[in-house]
């Protein structure tokens, strides 16, 4: 700064309960050191019990921004002032910012990330967008579904176990999108330009994910969100039939770049180096 005090070091952090096992300081941590900004992303505990009180006096912690997690995210949105869109449709907030005038700003990023990832590892791919098909109906694919529509797909067919929470979605996005149980599943299939699956399932740890892809058309593009392990018996049977497919590292790195851009003023890129890092971390304590 010129004239006057040193600009102050701008402080950003992960804030939920638990924190220990975020790896957005390993991500934020390092575009930091990337483009030698003199800042700093922390892991910030913050208790069910003072939830309501910090994110309201957000300006009070020092922090000019920060990243939220599991399970403050409906609660930072309501401290809100300002929410984009997303968080808006989804009333969850992970990325929150003060503005020039002091006011508390939320976004959820994790639509964003789903596109930005799919944008750059698969370009084109929302050349056809006639139908799309996600399974599972939680979080994840509220903000994917918001990520669909966002890109104007004709039809969105969700597939989920319980069927109200599908309904749910679905009536909250209106007419193009539209809610089924698992066993409709091959009604659909035949037609869809896109499968992601945004369950549980199929992570380590968890139940397989049994699908029949026989249907689903040589061009359609196939990804999942879970990222452990990197290439899900999804990703690999439609890899083996001659599908273009996606991990889902890349959504979890991509939600990261508007915070970054918010907080720090630059735009960071998700490069091989930044991946490879997190699969290192990820295959340490996955
Ligand atoms: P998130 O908010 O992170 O997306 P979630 O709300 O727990 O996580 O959603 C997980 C999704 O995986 C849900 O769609 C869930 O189905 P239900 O809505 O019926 O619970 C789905 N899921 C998890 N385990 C499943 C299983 N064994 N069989 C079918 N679906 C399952």
């Amino acid at each position: 700064m010129t004239g006057k005090m040193k600009a102050e070091k701008i402080r950003a952090g992960v804030t939920g309960w638990p924190v220990a096992q975020s790896r957005s300081p390993l991500v934020h941590g390092y575009w930091l050191k990337k483009h030698g900004i003199d800042g700093s992303y922390e892991k910030i505990p913050v208790s069910p019990e003072e939830a309501e009180a910090f994110y309201g006096n957000l300006a009070s912690s020092g922090l000019t921004g920060c990243n939220v997690t599991i399970p403050h995210k409906e609660t930072a949105a309501a401290a809100c002032d300002v929410l984009d869109d997303a968080a808006q449709k989804m009333g969850a907030a992970n990325t929150l910012w003060l503005d020039e005038t002091g006011r508390l700003c939320g976004a959820n990023t994790d639509g964003l990330g789903f596109l930005g990832n799919l944008d750059q590892m698969a370009p084109g791919w929302d050349d056809k967008r006639d139908c799309a098909i996600v399974l599972g109906a939680g979080g994840a694919a509220r903000a994917i579904v918001w990520a669909l529509c966002s890109r104007k797909f004709t039809e969105v067919h969700i597939f989920n176990r319980t069927a109200e929470k599908a309904s749910r979605i679905a009536d909250q996005f209106g007419s193009t999108v539209h809610a089924h149980l698992w066993d409709k599943l091959g009604t659909f299939l035949g037609k869809a330009d896109l499968l992601v699956n945004t369950t549980s399932l199929g992570m380590a740890g968890k139940a397989r994910l049994e699908i029949d892809l026989g249907d689903l058309p040589k061009e359609a593009l196939v990804t999942d969100i879970v990222y452990v392990p990197l290439m899900t018996d999804l990703l690999k049977q439609a890899a083996e039939r001659g599908n273009r497919t996606v991990d889902g590292l890349g959504m979890l790195l991509h939600q990261a770049v508007p915070g970054f851009e918010k907080w720090f003023g630059v735009r960071p890129q998700v490069d091989d180096d930044l991946r490879r890092l997190v699969l290192q971390d990820l295959e340490q304590v996955p």
